[in-house]
């Protein structure tokens, strides 16, 4: 993760968007691998790996600053069209948690800390296009092939990028969960929503060829525990990848401001003590090591916070991206 601080220190150690003025930056991971061969026992073809397209570029690489540029404008030009109706629920799911305006998902009330009402959906929708942009318009690292057939998205949010994933491949059957039903029921045919908790027993009778999990770090509390469940429901020669930001601040030209830091490290604490690891990224590729995964690889990649880069397109990033990062501060502190 990268930044570049202001040369002075905020007032408050929650003003990180100011103490950025434009330059701070994050770097998100992505990791992915398949399972050990063998490990369900089955004769495999294991997708042949491309290492070629596997190579991210070099997270350290420095971000050039754009000197002439001091815009710093959170504006999202991004909305959502999600709904937020569903069927075959029972009610109690629905009924969801009401406090300080926000609503709260219904089902195993009290276990993520985030809303689920229209404002964080577009928060949701507004990062997943970050991370497009950042996989440079493509939805997935692993090298799946265009047959896969069955794919899970843990803890889906609005569903975006099931919904796309189904679009793209359309002979996919793809599965995701999430513990709120606000995903819309107008889905392509190949895609089912299920409202679940992801640390309950799985109950998948078929195994998966690709699980995808994006941005579930302050979500999960047992993550060796989700990677042993992923292993043992994919297909030997399937895929896992993950996907989260670490939770850390950078400069490309100074010092992290002492009081940013230790917002981070206290949000991190708070996390902690509400069972999550919110700053999970780091701890992935071990994870996913220990648990059998061969082939593993972390990608990482920089991202501007605020539009301070000199290059066009991490600038459309360090815009998109604070605009994400405003929109969901309110809800944490
Ligand atoms: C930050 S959002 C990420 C949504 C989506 N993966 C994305 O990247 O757009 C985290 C989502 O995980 C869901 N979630 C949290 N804990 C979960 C659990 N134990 N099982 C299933 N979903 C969970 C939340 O309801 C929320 O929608």
């Amino acid at each position: 993760m990268v930044t570049k601080s202001s040369s002075g220190e905020p007032s408050s150690p929650l003003s990180h968007t100011d103490v950025a003025s434009g330059t701070t930056g994050e770097v998100v991971d992505t990791t992915t691998a398949p399972p050990a061969q063998g490990t369900a026992g089955a004769e495999v073809q294991q997708t042949p790996l491309n290492i070629a397209e596997l190579n991210a570029p070099d997270g350290n690489a420095p971000v050039e600053i754009n000197d002439d540029d001091d815009s710093f404008d959170g504006d999202s030009a991004i909305g959502s069209d999600v709904g937020s109706d569903t069927t075959s629920l029972t009610s109690s799911v629905l009924h969801y948690k009401y406090e300080n305006g926000r609503t709260y998902h219904a089902f195993r009330e009290g276990q993520y800390i985030m809303p689920n009402d229209d404002k964080e959906q577009d928060r949701l929708d507004l990062v997943h296009h970050v991370w497009r942009l950042i996989l440079r318009g493509e939805l997935h690292r692993a090298p799946i092939s265009k047959t896969v057939q069955r794919v899970l998205d843990i803890g889906t949010g609005t569903g975006i990028w099931a919904m796309e994933f189904a679009d793209e491949f359309r002979s996919t059957t793809v599965i995701a969960n999430d513990l709120s039903p606000i995903q819309p029921t107008w889905v392509p045919p190949n895609l089912q929503f299920e409202t679940d908790d992801a640390e309950d027993e799985w109950l998948y009778t078929q195994p998966f060829d690709y699980i995808h999990i994006r941005n579930m770090g302050a979500s999960i509390a047992d993550w060796p525990k989700l990677v042993t469940r992923s292993l043992e429901n994919l297909q030997p020669g399937g895929w896992i990848e993950i996907q989260e930001h670490a939770i850390e601040m950078h400069s490309e030209d100074g010092e992290v401001p002492r009081n940013t830091v230790q917002w981070l490290s206290e949000m991190e604490g708070a996390a902690r003590t509400f069972g999550k690891d919110m700053n999970v990224a780091k701890n992935l590729g071990g994870y996913l090591r220990d648990a059998g995964f061969e082939d593993v690889h972390v990608d990482k990649y920089k991202i501007p916070l605020g539009a301070w880069a000199r290059d066009k397109r991490m600038k459309e990033i360090g815009r998109f991206q604070q605009a994400y990062r405003a929109t969901g501060l309110p809800h944490i502190i």
